[in-house]
């Protein structure tokens, strides 16, 4: 199978990659495609003519987008519905990545692939167009909501704080709940579904929620960091975007691609981070 996965230097895309390293796989990262370009993005596809596109592509700064709102829909709507045309009109699939945080988190249980979304952050209703967007241009789709997405490669939390482990103290919000997503398995959930012709919305995020605050806990432990982890409130650390208090997903999809617990992500991500540092 010939893939195309763009965004392809970004967490996700270095993941894809690899768990689709035995098909035919085409890797574009920004210099090599810009998605908000429509005529570039329709010519460039059709001319590798691929079996299917993964869109790995985003304006992630969930920060940044509350001042740059118009690079964010740019990248995040317009960007999806260029590759949902340009794959309709090839008559092939799109897997198209979208967040957690188009729901407004006040919902007090999991929330599934058919709650309403009501995204409270410009990143939130960026990518909530994005995904109408897919939805309106091609039938042939596959949108894919992740959340709390990590690698050992790229910028994510985890590693953020892992490089305050010499500290005494270190303060983590504890009133935010959500499931992290180690990215190699999201990364092999969506090799799984690209095999099947099963399209609609799926929530693909590490089974089972936690928060900030105890996932730093369990990251340290594996990692045998002695810093003392302090539960704070997010109020305590304003930020221009706000966050859903709880984005944790759960998945009603049949057939279900499940995802390992967001602890064995954890635990992965611990021993290969530990091993990086070692070579480094
Ligand atoms: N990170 C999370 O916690 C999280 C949570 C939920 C959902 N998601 C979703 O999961 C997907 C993957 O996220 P990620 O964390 O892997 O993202 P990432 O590491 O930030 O990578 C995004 C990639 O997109 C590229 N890009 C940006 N603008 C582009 C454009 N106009 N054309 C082509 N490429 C462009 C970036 O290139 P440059 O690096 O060169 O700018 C980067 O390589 C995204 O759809 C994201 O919204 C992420």
């Amino acid at each position: 199978m010939k893939v195309l996965v763009v965004g392809a230097s970004g967490q996700l895309g270095h993941a894809l990659q690899d768990a689709l390293r035995h098909q035919d796989v085409i890797a574009w990262n920004f210099d090599t495609l810009d998605i908000t370009q429509r005529i570039q993005t329709s010519r460039a596809i059709s001319e590798v003519s691929p079996d299917v596109v993964i869109n790995a592509a985003a304006f992630t700064n969930v920060d940044q987008a509350e001042s740059d709102r118009a690079s964010a829909y740019r990248v995040n709507a317009v960007g999806p519905q260029n590759l949902a045309c340009a794959t309709d009109a090839l008559g092939i699939p799109l897997v198209h990545i979208s967040t957690d945080y188009v729901f407004d988190g006040t919902k007090i249980e999991p929330y599934h692939e058919f709650d309403q979304p009501q995204p409270r952050s410009i990143y939130g209703k960026s990518k909530l167009a994005g995904e109408e967007a897919v939805r309106a241009c091609t039938r042939q789709h596959f949108i894919v909501r992740t959340a709390w997405l990590y690698h050992t490669i790229g910028k994510n939390f985890p590693k953020m704080i892992c490089q305050l482990a010499g500290k005494s103290e270190v303060r983590v919000v504890s009133d935010q709940r959500g499931s992290p997503t180690f990215a190699p398995h999201l990364a092999q959930a969506i090799a799984q579904l690209i095999m099947t012709h099963h399209y609609g919305t799926y929530h693909l995020a590490g089974t089972g929620g936690t928060s900030w605050f105890e996932l730093t806990q369990a990251l340290f432990a594996h990692l045998g960091i002695t810093a003392q982890v302090v539960p704070v409130l997010t109020t305590d650390f304003p930020r221009p975007a706000p966050r859903p208090a709880n984005s944790v997903l759960t998945s009603l999809q049949d057939p279900l691609v499940l995802l390992p617990p967001w602890e064995n992500g954890v635990r992965e991500f611990a021993e290969q981070y530990a091993q990086d540092l070692k070579v480094t």
